[in-house]
């Protein structure tokens, strides 16, 4: 039985690296990959090439501006047939805000939560209808350790507004989880890694290939219902929040 995801963000960086890896490595998988501007997206256009558009449907989908416009011509454009989508994976990010706490501005934490906390609102409440009719029933925010409180609070000062962003993303994640248990979803945010990306402006520890290698196959594919509300690292293990 096929299995469809729906990814944001995947013009780069780690959303493409998802779309191709979940392609390329099950043959059941169908992807429609949100991306910005669909005409500019070159590597996506080739792996449609690759892989066909029966299995990957290019998806104008900006998380800040008019999504759930964006999910009905997702519907309209008869990708899903009579379907509904299995898996969201909510990627798309940024991290313009560099300052230390003392010279963040209300303004840079507002464009944080623009993209990493209210896009993440807007594609979860246009997509749960058809989250609804899939059968997997899962959504996966892509978050950091750096949005956390406890064990992994990092005591480097910069970067505040999207440190911010991320632990807001986590308590409503949580809090969703919670709202959609009885209805049998997993919801799960999972911290990717450090990853070499124009996100990190080329530094990390790992490469995309490394790192949707090992985010698809420790937490994207391994999940059950039983890790529902949880924040996992890429490796699989709980993250302290
Ligand atoms: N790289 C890391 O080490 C790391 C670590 C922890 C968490 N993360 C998280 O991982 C996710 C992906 O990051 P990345 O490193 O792959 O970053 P990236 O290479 O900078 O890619 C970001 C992607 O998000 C898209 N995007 C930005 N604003 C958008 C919007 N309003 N609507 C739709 N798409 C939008 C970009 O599209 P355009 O090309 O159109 O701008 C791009 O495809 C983010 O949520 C990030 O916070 C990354």
């Amino acid at each position: 039985m096929p299995h469809t995801y729906l990814i944001s963000g995947t013009s780069r960086g780690l959303g493409l690296g998802l779309v191709r890896y979940l392609l390329s490595s099950s043959k059941q998988t169908k992807v429609i990959a949100g991306v910005r501007n669909p005409s500019s997206a070159i590597d996506l256009q080739s792996l449609v090439d690759d892989f066909g558009n029966e299995r990957l449907h290019l998806l104008k989908l900006d998380v800040e501006n008019a999504v759930e416009n964006a999910l009905a011509d997702l519907e309209s454009s008869g990708f899903l047939g009579d379907g509904g989508l299995d898996t969201l994976i909510a990627n798309a990010g940024i991290s313009n805000a560099l300052p230390p706490p003392s010279e963040t501005t209300p303004e840079l934490v507002q464009a944080n939560l623009n993209v990493n906390l209210y896009g993440v609102m807007n594609l979860v409440t246009s997509s749960l209808p058809l989250l609804r009719k899939g059968q997997a029933k899962q959504i996966f925010a892509v978050s950091s350790t750096v949005g956390s409180l406890g064990g992994l609070f990092s005591e480097n000062s910069l970067y505040t507004a999207y440190c911010m962003s991320k632990t807001i993303l986590n308590m409503y994640m949580r809090k969703l989880s919670v709202e959609l248990k009885e209805e049998g979803f997993t919801v799960v945010m999972y911290s990717p890694g450090f990853v070499k990306t124009d996100l990190t402006g080329g530094y990390g520890d790992m490469d995309v290939e490394q790192a949707v290698k090992l985010g698809v196959e420790n937490v994207i594919r391994k999940v059950t219902k039983a890790d529902n509300g949880k924040f996992l690292d890429v490796d699989g293990s709980v993250a302290p929040w």
